[in-house]
């Protein structure tokens, strides 16, 4: 494309572009879009033709700048901010997203009732900073909670009384313990997504809301599943488990035989036998455990015209299997295997 359709193209699609930004395809909008705002602070970058949205990420900023009445979306990410003042959003009480990713902001350093007055916050990004519980109590009309990377070891249920919008939760890389987290995600009635990967849980955290259909628990020290877990988590599809302390005694009889689960990834474990799974299941990460034992009756329990496995790709390699482990009828069972590896790294 020549460099003058290319300005007859962002001529045209300038107008659309305003309402497309966002965190994660971000351009800056200062020079793209002309001249900044006319309620902008110095610090930061107002577009004109999106006076909704001010940016004011990676400016060396150690407060909250003062903000604007209008505001929707501030973005506040990779600064050096360490405290949040009781009065910081007073101007913007109808924030929709606050990112605050990268600073420096302790719990200590965020004062009562700073997020009160947000009703209408809808995504609060506040992953690698100095947290060590979360903060609100937030709006509830939250959709997507980002807390990656801070030092959170536990969550007061109350805190969370009432998102019952919320959607997304993240909290990876964190210190929660399974006692820490007791009742916190019982009442968000919307939860799609829950991650917990890189946190010190011993068990998977007990009452769920029955919405979940991912839950991510890598990198824990989890031992053991309940009998009825996943029973009672109708809409779950993609769990995972890997990287934890698993053995076959800890996962009871029939536990992942449960229709809506589509991926299993429990590699990184101590089994010694595969699980007994449901047919529907498509993703079996099994790799670099203890098994030494190929049975089919794991993935099949009766073979017929319609009875075989949906699994779609099996990993057993870093067990103590090599090709001749695997039965000749595979597939009869697994006939819609489209990779299956079982050679052992050891
Ligand atoms: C609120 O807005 C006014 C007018 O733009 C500004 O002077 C003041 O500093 C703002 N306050 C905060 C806390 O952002
Ligand atoms: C939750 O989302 C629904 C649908 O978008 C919306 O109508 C409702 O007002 C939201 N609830 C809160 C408390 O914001
Ligand atoms: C697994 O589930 C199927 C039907 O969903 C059922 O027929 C079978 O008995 C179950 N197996 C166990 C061990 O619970
Ligand atoms: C065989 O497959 C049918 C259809 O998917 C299913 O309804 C039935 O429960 C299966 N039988 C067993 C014993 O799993």
């Amino acid at each position: 494309m020549s460099p003058l359709s290319l300005l007859i193209l962002s001529i045209l699609t300038g107008s659309a572009l305003g309402q497309y930004y966002d965190y994660g395809s971000y351009l800056d909008p200062a020079h793209l879009l002309g001249p900044p705002g006319p309620n902008c602070v110095e610090e930061c970058d107002c577009p004109m033709n999106f006076p909704s949205a001010m940016y004011c990420d990676g400016r060396g900023l150690k407060s909250i700048p003062s903000i604007a009445p209008g505001i929707k979306y501030l973005y506040l990410q990779n600064n050096q901010i360490e405290e949040i003042k009781a009065g910081a959003f007073d101007n913007v009480t109808d924030l929709r997203w606050l990112i605050l990713d990268n600073n420096r902001i302790a719990s200590s350093k965020v004062e009562k009732g700073a997020f009160d007055k947000l009703a209408s916050l809808e995504r609060l990004l506040f992953s690698y900073n100095e947290l060590t519980e979360p903060v609100g109590p937030l709006a509830k009309s939250l959709i997507e909670l980002k807390m990656i990377g801070n030092k959170i070891s536990k969550i007061p249920a109350e805190m969370m009384l009432g998102l019952e919008n919320l959607t997304s939760f993240h909290l990876q890389e964190n210190e929660l313990t399974t006692e820490g987290i007791i009742g916190a995600f019982e009442g968000l009635k919307s939860l799609h997504y829950l991650d917990i990967s890189q946190n010190k849980l011993g068990k998977l955290p007990a009452a769920m809301p029955k919405s979940v259909q991912m839950l991510y628990a890598d990198n824990n020290n989890i031992d053991s599943l309940l009998k009825d877990y996943l029973e009672k988590l109708p809409q779950l599809q993609y769990l995972r488990i890997a990287h934890n302390a698993l053995t076959d005694s800890g996962i009871p009889a029939g536990v992942f035989n449960v229709s809506s689960l589509i991926e299993l990834d429990l590699s990184f474990n101590k089994l010694e036998s595969i699980p007994e799974v449901n047919e529907n299941l498509e993703n079996l990460y099994l790799q670099v455990n203890d098994i030494s034992k190929f049975d089919l009756g794991s993935f099949c329990k009766v073979i017929g015209p319609v009875n075989y496995s949906k699994l779609r790709h099996l990993r057993l390699d870093g067990n103590h299997l090599t090709r001749s482990s695997v039965p000749f009828d595979v597939s009869n069972c697994l006939r819609q295997a489209a990779e299956l590896t079982v050679e052992s790294t050891d």
